[in-house]
């Protein structure tokens, strides 16, 4: 996936913090579902993280949040070249806590980025960090189509990285076809997108999991894995791989 954006490296996943509030949140609008949730304000990183699906490489998460306690240790290289500067980059899901600091990245490194945002919040580093005021803002859905497109075309977009989705796995489990439209139709309608206008669209990324592959008795897994997806959020994510 990487290797389609040249000096697009790697972005790491970890801001505590912003689990910790984004799990709050979810658990005390979710309150009347469980009464034994309402308590749990603040899940332990390992457990929360299990929430998410991540047991099964609970070694490296522990690792991973003893290391870093926010997103600061986020990384891009670009060889020195300015491979971003001026570049026109579309990300959906930009208020999410990887696109947050991967659009601040971003316009650190002067490309003019568009933002598909679905819901303004205040609480996402997007905002906070006042990197909202610096990028152009499409408010929509990523089902719908026309969101999408203009979006694409109305910048002249060159670069797509497409990190949107419901991306919480209990969420998925509970809200299985709004979770598909999601990140099924969603990622079929960038695609579709990016399709129609390849005569300026150069290059996409498109976010995946581990979680595509589902159960597998070897780990770590690799992308030559069959996709053994069972659990509502593992086959939206094996369907958009
Ligand atoms: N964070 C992880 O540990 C992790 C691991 C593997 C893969 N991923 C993938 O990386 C991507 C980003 O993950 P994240 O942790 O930043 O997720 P996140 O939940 O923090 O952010 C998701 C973003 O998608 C947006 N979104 C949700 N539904 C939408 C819709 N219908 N239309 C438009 N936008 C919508 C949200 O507003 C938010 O900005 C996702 O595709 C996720 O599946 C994340």
């Amino acid at each position: 996936m990487a290797s389609l954006v040249e000096g697009f490296s790697s972005f790491a996943v970890s801001s505590l913090n912003t689990y910790r509030k984004k799990t709050a949140a979810y658990l005390n609008n979710n309150a009347g579902a469980s009464g034994s949730r309402r308590a749990t304000r603040v899940l332990p990183p390992p457990r929360f993280l299990a929430r998410h699906g991540y047991l099964p490489r609970l070694p490296d998460v522990e690792r991973v949040v003893e290391n870093l306690s926010t997103m600061e240790g986020v990384a891009m290289s670009e060889n020195g070249n300015g491979f971003w500067s001026g570049r026109k980059v579309l990300v959906t899901g930009a208020t999410g806590i990887i696109g947050s600091w991967l659009v601040k990245e971003l316009v650190a490194r002067s490309a003019d980025v568009v933002a598909l945002v679905l819901d303004s919040n205040p609480q996402t580093e997007l905002y906070r960090s006042g990197t909202i005021g610096r990028v152009h803002v499409v408010n929509g859905r990523l089902e719908d189509f026309s969101t999408v497109n203009r979006a694409v075309v109305a910048y002249s977009v060159d670069t797509v990285l497409h990190l949107g989705a419901q991306a919480i796995v209990e969420v998925a489990t509970m809200s299985p076809l709004a979770t598909f439209e999601t990140n099924i139709r969603g990622t079929w309608n960038v695609l579709e997108v990016c399709r129609q206008h390849r005569s300026f669209v150069e290059r996409i990324v498109v976010a995946s999991s581990d979680k595509a592959y589902g159960e597998q008795d070897d780990l770590p897994y690799t992308e030559d894995m069959a996709l053994r997806p069972r659990y509502p959020y593992e086959v939206s994510k094996s369907c958009a791989i």
